[in-house]
């Protein structure tokens, strides 16, 4: 089987691992700053600070923001639904704006139509590793006097207008589970160029605690904390960030890579008058976290046919992003809501494999089945033998 993604873990990614584990401090310690200390250099912010997992950046990310009850916050709805749960998780409402078909990104002009006197915040998402239009919103954000947040889970490594994600905001949240072109298991990152936010999220992740593990361990008088505040544990261990750390130097390679496999996918498709491909433009750099082909209406075949097929010839593929406000966990929040355009692409799009080193053959392979799948069910088509499934929408 062909996988779907698959991370780039080596031999001195569980070297890192091993000698952080028999070098006497496991947790949050003296790995987790140096890996927040290159991760800021990397990315161009001023500070980073390390967490457990993405969906826990977004939620410290919510807190400092200053969202709480009531508050609503803009988001794409066309997202993995840990963007929208962690506006949630503050008491607070998303409001789904549509995306733009061809990037899959928030669109600003139905984002500048959601705003109300209860916006706080505009939660934009980098899909896919895809930039969303981070002026736009900048300036839509500074128009309304609103915090601009970034979910850029899946987009380490991915840069905008020249500069990398991470750096062009207040708060940029990250990713590093397996699915993510840098991966330390499970695992997030904040980058942030404010000091006040710096130091909260700094408490925060870690129980609200006036001295850290760390500080307390090193002195040579006795420190007692006081915790200052309702605080979480969020930290990521320094067993991850070790592995982080080297992942990190490799990152730029990988993420040359994984564009090298995007081009191939390109030139291969760009004829097929029935798929869309993803659209990089200027100045939008992309790490390609997933490759997705869109299928048009006059398409062949269906999403969910061509995914069996595919699954049936040992490929491994995976619809379109989801949409949250179809889930059950939002059937009771957002009655009746209906999002054509981010429904749309959500259905009729399909993620096929693109991990590093992903071998020749398998590319050729891939590239190879889903054009003869087209084609046959074009000839087919015409014969007037096939019977096409009907679209499921999820
Ligand atoms: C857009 C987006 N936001 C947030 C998350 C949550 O990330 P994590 O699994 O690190 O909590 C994901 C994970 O897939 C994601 O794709």
């Amino acid at each position: 089987m062909i996988p779907i993604a698959k991370p780039y873990l080596i031999e001195e990614d569980a070297q890192a691992a091993y000698d952080t584990i028999l070098s006497g401090w496991i947790t949050q310690g003296p790995k987790v700053q140096e890996f927040e200390e290159k991760f800021a250099r990397y990315t161009g912010a001023t500070y980073a600070v390390a967490l457990s997992n993405c969906t826990t950046a977004l939620h410290l990310a919510m807190i400092v923001a200053g969202i709480g009850q009531d508050d609503e916050v803009i988001c794409p709805s066309m997202s993995y639904i840990a963007t929208a749960n962690s506006v949630r998780y503050v008491g607070a409402k998303p409001v789904f704006a549509e995306v733009n078909p061809a990037t899959y990104n928030i669109d600003p002009v139905d984002a500048e139509k959601k705003i109300t006197p209860k916006t706080k915040a505009i939660l934009i998402v980098h899909q896919i590793g895809m930039p969303a239009d981070i002026d736009a919103f900048k300036a839509l954000c500074k128009k309304y006097t609103l915090q601009l947040i970034e979910d850029a889970a899946c987009a380490v490594g991915s840069s905008y207008k020249g500069e990398q994600i991470g750096s062009h905001s207040e708060l940029v949240c990250f990713s590093f589970h397996p699915r993510k072109v840098l991966s330390t298991g499970d695992g997030g990152m904040i980058t942030t160029n404010r000091e006040d936010y710096y130091k909260r999220l700094k408490l925060l992740r870690q129980h609200g605690m006036s001295v850290n593990d760390r500080v307390r361990h090193l002195s040579d008088k006795v420190v007692f904390e006081d915790h200052l505040e309702l605080g979480y544990n969020y930290r990521m261990t320094d067993i991850q960030a070790a592995v982080g750390i080297k992942q990190l130097e490799k990152l730029n390679w990988i993420v040359e890579k994984r564009r090298q496999i995007a081009y191939l996918y390109h030139e291969a498709f760009k004829q097929m008058p029935w798929l869309r491909l993803p659209l990089e433009e200027e100045g939008y750099i992309s790490n390609y976290q997933s490759y997705a082909i869109y299928l048009k209406k006059d398409c062949p075949i269906s999403r969910n046919e061509l995914m069996q097929k595919l699954l049936d010839a040992g490929i491994a593929s995976r619809r379109g992003v989801m949409t949250a406000h179809r889930e059950t966990a939002y059937l009771g929040y957002c009655k009746g809501l209906q999002l054509p355009v981010s429904e749309d692409a959500s259905d009729r799009s399909i993620i096929i494999p693109l991990y590093v080193p992903m071998p020749e053959e398998e590319i050729t392979y891939v590239i190879g089945h889903i054009k003869n799948m087209l084609s046959m069910a074009e000839n087919e088509n015409c014969n007037g033998s096939l019977t096409l499934l009907p679209e499921n929408n999820q």
